[in-house]
């Protein structure tokens, strides 16, 4: 699918081989964007774990990948029915995983694009609820897109670091 905007972009399902473009964009975009919300220090541990690309997840046929006219990765999302850390299914409810646009790339509707084809898709295999562990910079967007806050939570990034964030949910 392209995209019209002031810049195009071509929306497609990632696969193992987008790992170093995937870390390129994470790198790029947590830590000018996440710096709105978290102080250096919380960030900078965080970080070193958040900014590598998952590999289940780009090998999960459920996360997407924005690419430029000239093949750069500016953008990704995706869903998974497994809750991040502990790898459990609760029935109908599927999460939100990854999403990262990059900074120049912000605001031309990219993750609105993903988030609508993971809504689309997550339906179609029987999904009710999105849930998404929403990172404190990341609330109004998914404000923006019909999420609801449900509360604060403490997100354990790798075996250190907790990320305050908070949980978020979506009927779909
Ligand atoms: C959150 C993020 C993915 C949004 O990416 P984006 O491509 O700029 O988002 P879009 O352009 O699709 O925005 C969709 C809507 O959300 C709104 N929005 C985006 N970011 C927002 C914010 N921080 N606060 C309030 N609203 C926001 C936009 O205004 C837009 O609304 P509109 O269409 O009515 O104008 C991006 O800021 C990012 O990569 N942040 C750093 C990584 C991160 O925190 N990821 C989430 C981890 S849980």
């Amino acid at each position: 699918m392209i995209k019209e905007s002031k810049q195009e972009y071509l929306i497609r399902v990632a696969g193992p081989g987008d790992a170093a473009a995937v870390t390129a964009l994470f790198k790029e975009s947590y830590p000018l964007l996440m710096s709105q919300a978290y102080d250096k220090a919380t960030l900078a541990a965080a970080l070193e774990v958040m900014t590598t690309a998952n590999p289940k997840l780009l090998a999960s046929g459920t996360f997407y990948l924005a690419e430029s006219r000239v093949g750069q990765v500016v953008g990704c999302g995706g869903w998974t029915r497994e809750t991040p850390g502990s790898g459990m299914v609760h029935g109908h409810v599927a999460h939100i995983r990854h999403f990262a646009s990059h900074p120049d790339w912000i605001g031309h509707g990219i993750a609105r694009s993903i988030l609508a084809l993971c809504e689309r898709e997550a339906r179609l295999a029987g999904i009710k609820q999105l849930e998404c562990y929403a990172s404190l910079n990341a609330v109004g967007f998914y404000g923006a897109l019909g999420f609801d806050s449900v509360g604060s939570i403490e997100v354990r990034i790798g075996t250190g670091v907790t990320l305050p964030s908070v949980l978020m949910r979506r009927t779909v």
